[in-house]
């Protein structure tokens, strides 16, 4: 290969570049290419790479297919609240056979970015605030992605993003720095990554923020040392969009010329749209700067990924294919799954739900009611609305379109216009329920759609507060890409219901759920906070030197004039003691309890395993499936621990009146943590914690030794 050709390899170019493109395809120039979603013109500029380039290598086409390509499924911050890793593995596995029979073979997913804070419009993209949950999940998608083998048409190579960090941009704003110190970045934001890389993935990507003053595609410590020495990681690294030249916008390197050497010597194969690579490898090559291995090395890996692949011996993709893939039934049906096992039941007073049978008129309303587009959720280029099956939609096929009376009265989220107000309480007379459909709209999250005020947008919450004054049950159902700060309106609602952003399928799902043909089993994967000042929010903090125990007083225990103490004052915040909802919890129209926790012993040492065994019941006439959560408390150890991490979580399908003794083993070497460069579990006391939801546990302990 001529220098050029090895730099071509590292270039990546857009569909939209059109003559471009063809122009550097037929050069060699390009390696790989973004967003061709077309099999036909898939196959028209691979034809030119292998039979006009001098070489013949193939490209390969990128696509963000986050959460379906065309077939949409929950977005993942959705998805996670199943803590269900085989039905995500196959939302992942359906999505890749649709992308590829659209030409597309490597996905920029999944995004395992841990995030404790709502404000971040991205919160949607990935599992929420949790390691192991995002760990789990995320090497799920991994394997759903790329299948058993990568050469099968069939799969797609994944890339675990952003790498690193990039979940705590500063309050919240997209692309925002952070400033993770090192044992925090390898406890809580490094673990999902290292799970991807030994699920097999095939590529990673660098984040676009700057963590404590390095932006993460020029970081050598991140990308060199620690993914690919420390970790072993052989696959391909690609930058985010554009991320070469921003780090001169960041202010870390002086010119393009620069930020290119930074990104080299971190070891990044692929320039995502910056057209760094192109322009400076040479000179840097010339001026001694670089090394000819380094780019030999990026070379090998990326030309070991088209090998991988399969792509020397099957350039093409199959034209044929995607009449017979794109929305197939039983891509439909595993799409209303994973959507019925994202919801959360997160309020349900008296009989509220299930509906029984004396509920024959239903008032629906809110703007998200029949909004098919908006049911999708963020990053959604592929997916028709079309497609979408809303709640009007699949509540007047389920009651009858004559028992179904509608009135949105507001057209969209932010839509303040509230003069069909009058109407609906005229309505509402008619109605045994009111089901009110409210929450964002999918522009409102995703990438750079931070919010400072997590509150209903528009009228929304005034239009709840109008409902709940008709005397009628109202069921209030969320569609959002962030926990939302709702709790006056959930205080106004008989019955709430969280779907995220639930897909193609959503209509279905709530429905289904509302009539009890789904029994939630959904459980949160973040902490909804009351209000904004509360973030970042998050269940596994750590215990502090005074830490609250609820006995403290609040805001309007103190009175006038009350003269300055500090003896007795506990971390808390005097306004805001409890969060609205804590990490793991969800409720169910089963009855779930526990009892009776124990351990196989009370010592452990080495590679012990841990039995874990309690007693789950069902004392309700409902069949249902229970998210059991275990977590553990590393009570002393050389770095302050969480009073709670999440170790392990398991859906168990109950009877009606069932009771079982449920028993888990975990090693007891996987309760560890990072010091360093180090991962140990510390000899010493432990709690452990089982529950339904990260606050209510039983709780026993153990000694490592
Ligand atoms: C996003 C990435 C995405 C890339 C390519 C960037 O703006 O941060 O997540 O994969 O664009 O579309």
């Amino acid at each position: 290969m001529t220098l050029d050709e090895k730099i071509g390899q590292l270039n990546q170019m857009h569909y939209e570049d059109g003559a471009f493109l063809e122009e550097n395809a037929r050069k060699g120039l390009v390696g790989t290419v973004m967003s061709i979603t077309n099999p036909i013109d898939f196959n028209r500029i691979q034809r030119i790479a292998v039979e006009e380039s001098r070489l013949g290598i193939p490209l390969i086409n990128a696509r963000d297919v986050i959460h379906g390509f065309k077939t949409i499924f929950p977005i993942p911050l959705g998805q996670a609240c199943s803590f269900d890793p085989d039905l995500v593995e196959q939302a992942a596995r359906i999505s890749a056979i649709e992308a590829a029979a659209a030409g597309i073979r490597w996905t920029f997913a999944p995004m395992v970015d841990i995030s404790q804070d709502p404000r971040w419009g991205r919160i949607a993209e990935g599992c929420g605030e949790d390691p192991y949950l995002t760990s789990t999940l995320g090497a799920s998608m991994v394997r759903g992605f790329q299948g058993n083998d990568l050469k099968d048409p069939s799969s797609i190579a994944a890339c675990a993003k952003h790498f690193a960090g990039y979940g705590a941009s500063e309050s919240g704003k997209d692309y925002n720095s952070t400033f993770i110190a090192p044992n925090r970045f390898r406890n809580i934001y490094l673990r999902p990554f290292h799970s991807c890389v030994n699920n097999g993935v095939a590529t990673i990507m660098t984040s676009f923020n700057d963590n404590d003053g390095i932006p993460s595609t020029g970081n050598k410590w991140l990308v060199k040392n620690i993914l690919r020495d420390e970790w072993g990681y052989e696959g391909v690294v690609v930058t985010d969009w554009n991320a070469i030249n921003e780090m001169v916008t960041h202010g870390y390197c002086e010119d393009i010329r620069s930020a290119t050497l930074k990104a080299i010597d971190a070891s990044v194969d692929i320039d995502m749209m910056s057209r760094a690579y192109i322009g400076y490898i040479k000179e840097l090559i010339d001026d001694g700067l670089i090394d000819i291995n380094q780019i030999d090395d990026a070379v090998r890996r990326i030309l070991l990924l088209k090998h991988s692949l399969g792509l020397f011996e099957s350039p093409y993709c199959d034209e044929t294919l995607k009449s017979s893939v794109f929305y197939a039934p039983e891509h439909i049906r595993t799409a209303q799954k994973l959507a019925e096992e994202s919801i959360v039941l997160l309020k349900n007073d008296a009989t509220t739900l299930p509906f029984n049978s004396e509920i024959k008129k239903i008032l629906v309303t809110g703007p998200l009611a029949d909004a098919p587009y908006e049911q999708l959720g963020t990053w959604v280029f592929d997916g028709d609305a079309k497609h979408s099956i809303t709640p009007l939609t699949a509540l007047k096929d389920e009651f009858g379109a004559e028992n179904i009376i509608f009135e949105p009265v507001l057209e969209y989220s932010r839509d303040t216009n509230l003069d069909r107000l009058k109407q609906i309480k005229e309505k509402a007379a008619e109605a045994d329920i009111i089901l009110a459909f409210v929450g964002e709209e999918s522009i409102l999250s995703g990438e750079a759609h931070s919010m400072a005020s997590l509150s209903l947008q528009g009228a929304q919450s005034q239009l709840i507060k109008e409902l709940s004054q008709t005397g009628k049950p109202v069921v209030m159902i969320v569609m959002a890409g962030r926990p939302l700060t709702i709790g006056d309106e959930i205080a106004l609602s008989s019955a709430v219901l969280y779907s995220f952003a639930p897909g193609t399928m959503g209509g279905p799902a709530i429905v289904s759920t509302l009539i009890g043909k789904n029994n939630p089993s959904g459980k949160l994967p973040v902490t909804f906070p009351m209000t904004v000042g509360q973030i970042p929010i998050y269940y596994n903090h750590n215990n502090t030197g005074r830490p609250a125990d609820g006995s403290e007083v609040t805001i309007n225990d103190i009175s006038v004039g009350t003269s300055q103490t500090s003896l007795g004052n506990k971390s808390y915040y005097l306004d805001f003691k409890e969060c609205l909802y804590p990490f793991g919890f969800g409720m169910s129209y089963s009855d779930f309890s526990y009892s009776d926790l124990c351990l196989d012993k009370s010592e452990y040492q080495g590679n012990d395993s841990i039995i874990i065994s309690f007693n789950l019941k069902n004392s309700s006439e409902v069949p249902g499936t229970e998210v059991v959560q275990v977590y553990i408390r590393d009570i002393h150890a050389s770095l302050t621990r969480p009073v709670k991490e999440l170790i392990h979580f398991e859906r168990i399908a109950m009877d009606a009146n069932d009771s079982k003794r449920i028993s888990f083993s975990i090693p007891v070497n996987k309760l560890g943590y990072w010091l360093g460069n180090k991962y140990m579990t510390e000899p010493g006391k432990f709690d452990i914690f089982v529950g339904g939801n990260s606050e209510d546990c039983m709780k026993t302990s153990f000694q490592y030794n």
